[in-house]
């Protein structure tokens, strides 16, 4: 699947079929979440593979009880070693690499699922304490997210999202004139993208 294509098909899906991620596919999208950019270089992801109906359980209690993460095929846990960040960039690579390093990673995860048509949901609301105990996970370790994979079983529509002219500014924050600058208004730049794409869905 085309990658902007990916990018604009995914959705957060809360809802699997019962259907079977053969590995070789799985081994795939965790490759591309190993692709990512990370600071330096020094590879500080981890990925945690839950399969087993127990285990997932465990881990849905410990995300707030979101008692669907169950239905999907795999979660990934997403974990950081932080402390490798720190020692290498201090406390700007505590505070911020480790976790744009893991997040870069988790959004590679995301687009590439969805380019293997599997659903996907990334999720943060877990409790530090619990997860740590049930997959043994040591104390220098840090969690970050859960990505729970598997066949949607329907794709939720896109939500609201801002206007692209609304978040990006010129030269200066808050400028929203563009006079003096080569680029092309912003407003028709992000129609003309999103109108190439709903062409191109149309047409699949
Ligand atoms: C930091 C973060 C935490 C999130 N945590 C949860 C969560 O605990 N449960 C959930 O169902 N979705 C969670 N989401 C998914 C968002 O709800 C979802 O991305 C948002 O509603 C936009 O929908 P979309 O992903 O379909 O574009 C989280 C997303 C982010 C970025």
């Amino acid at each position: 699947m085309e990658t902007l294509r990916a990018i604009s098909l995914r959705r957060t899906v809360r809802r699997f079929k019962p259907r079977r991620i053969f590995e070789k596919t799985l081994l795939k999208i965790l490759e591309a979440g190993n692709q990512a950019p990370n600071a330096g270089n020094i590879q500080t992801t981890r990925f945690i593979l839950v399969t087993d109906p127990d285990l997932k359980k465990e881990v849905a209690k410990c995300a707030a009880d979101q008692s669907w993460l169950t239905k999907a095929y795999v979660l990934i846990v997403l974990c950081s070693i932080t402390d490798k960040v720190e020692r290498n960039y201090g406390s700007r690579g505590k505070k911020l690499y480790a976790i744009q390093n893991t997040s870069l990673a988790a959004q590679n995860i995301l687009v590439a699922a969805t380019a293997a048509n599997i659903g996907s949901a990334f999720v943060s609301a877990i409790a530090d304490k619990t997860i740590r105990r049930v997959l043994s996970i040591p104390d220098n370790i840090d969690i970050h997210s859960i990505i729970a994979l598997g066949y949607p079983e329907r794709v939720p529509k896109c939500p609201a999202k801002a206007a692209l002219a609304d978040i990006t500014y010129y030269s200066k924050w808050g400028n929203k004139t563009s006079e003096g600058f080569s680029i092309f208004p912003l407003e028709s730049a992000a129609k003309s993208i999103k109108s190439t794409i709903s062409k191109k869905l149309k047409r699949k």
